[in-house]
């Protein structure tokens, strides 16, 4: 399941999207070249759009149909197409959003600069809001990403990495940009640590479909975490109980890894974890109006299947 379709009823949803989507069209295009072509084309595989949902949803119900709410959705999610291009290099994956990566299509000079196209376009949108506060907010997620790219590179084939560590990684890598997403439309502190929660609880369900998803819902290549050994929770505790698991983590090769992993219990005792991350998220809903969609959103992001 799309994680947005238990939100699309939410009334103005649709309309901000449709606007969000040609908003992002004209951006991309706005310095004709080989970077917009290639960007664009990234743009048109789709995407779940969930950061700037998060961004109207988060957003007081008065101010959701403003221009700073979707200029701020335009900047997340630029900024989150570009951690993507990138990302996909540093882990060698071959597919995103049912395509071929642009590292594969196009080679990684063309990435990298595709990469820092989208970030630099995402703060150009967003220095139209003319709001400080807005800018640090992003500026301070997008240092986020890139320090958990790091702590991934210094994690690699460590099977032993704590589920703290790892915890850590998913705050930085998911949790700040979706902190971020939900304070840029003028959501509050509260708010933001809410989108923080929801973030980690995402990424928690995105390792599971790395372990066990179907590239027909995800557009990805499942066993990319394995393979690249990025210790993510359900690799880390299926490691505790299954020493072939541990040795194909740390780098060997093991064929049948990945259905040691699923018959472990890891995949179960991980969702039991992004549970609790959702839990978390949706005490920092009590006593906000209008939030039944972000209600909504915080089951449907670890009952997924893309
Ligand atoms: C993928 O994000 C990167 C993670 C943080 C796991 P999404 O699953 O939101 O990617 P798109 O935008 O829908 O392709
Ligand atoms: C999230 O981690 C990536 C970013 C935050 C950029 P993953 O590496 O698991 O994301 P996917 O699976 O490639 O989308
Ligand atoms: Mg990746
Ligand atoms: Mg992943």
């Amino acid at each position: 399941m799309n994680a947005l379709t238990a939100i699309r009823s939410d009334p103005g949803l649709e309309d901000y999207l449709a606007r969000l989507e040609a908003r992002l069209e004209t951006a991309v295009a706005s310095h004709p070249g080989v970077l917009a072509d290639v960007v664009k084309e990234s743009l048109k595989a789709g995407g779940k759009r969930l950061r700037p949902a998060l961004t109207y949803l988060s957003a007081p119900p008065s101010q959701r149909s403003g221009d700073t709410c979707l200029i701020a959705g335009v900047a997340v999610e630029l900024i989150h197409m570009a951690t993507l291009v990138h990302d996909d290099m540093l882990d060698g994956a071959d597919l995103r959003r049912g395509q071929p990566t642009i590292w594969v299509s196009h080679g990684r000079e063309t990435a990298k600069a595709a990469g820092d196209y989208l970030f630099a376009l995402a703060f150009a949108e967003l220095g139209r809001l003319d709001d400080l506060e807005a800018i640090r907010a992003l500026s301070g997620a997008t240092l986020s990403l890139a320090r958990g790219e790091a702590l991934q590179r210094r994690q690699a084939f460590r099977a032993d990495t704590s589920v703290e560590d790892y915890m850590l990684r998913a705050s930085l890598k998911t949790g700040k940009l979706f902190e971020a997403s939900c304070r840029l439309g003028g959501g509050d502190v509260r708010m933001g640590e809410f989108g923080l929660d929801l973030g980690v609880a995402f990424q928690i369900a995105d390792d599971i479909l790395d372990c066990s998803g179907d590239f027909d819902t995800t557009g990805k290549a499942a066993g990319v975490d394995l393979r690249d050994g990025t210790p993510t929770l359900p690799l880390i505790l299926a490691s505790r109980t299954d020493q072939e698991v541990a040795r194909a983590l740390s780098g060997e090769h093991v064929p049948d890894a990945l259905e040691r992993v699923v018959a472990s219990g890891a995949l179960e005792k991980s969702r039991e974890v992004a549970w609790s991350s959702a839990a978390s998220a949706r005490e920092k809903l009590a006593g906000a109006a209008g939030v039944d969609a972000l209600y909504a959103l915080t089951y449907a992001v670890v009952d997924r299947e893309g």
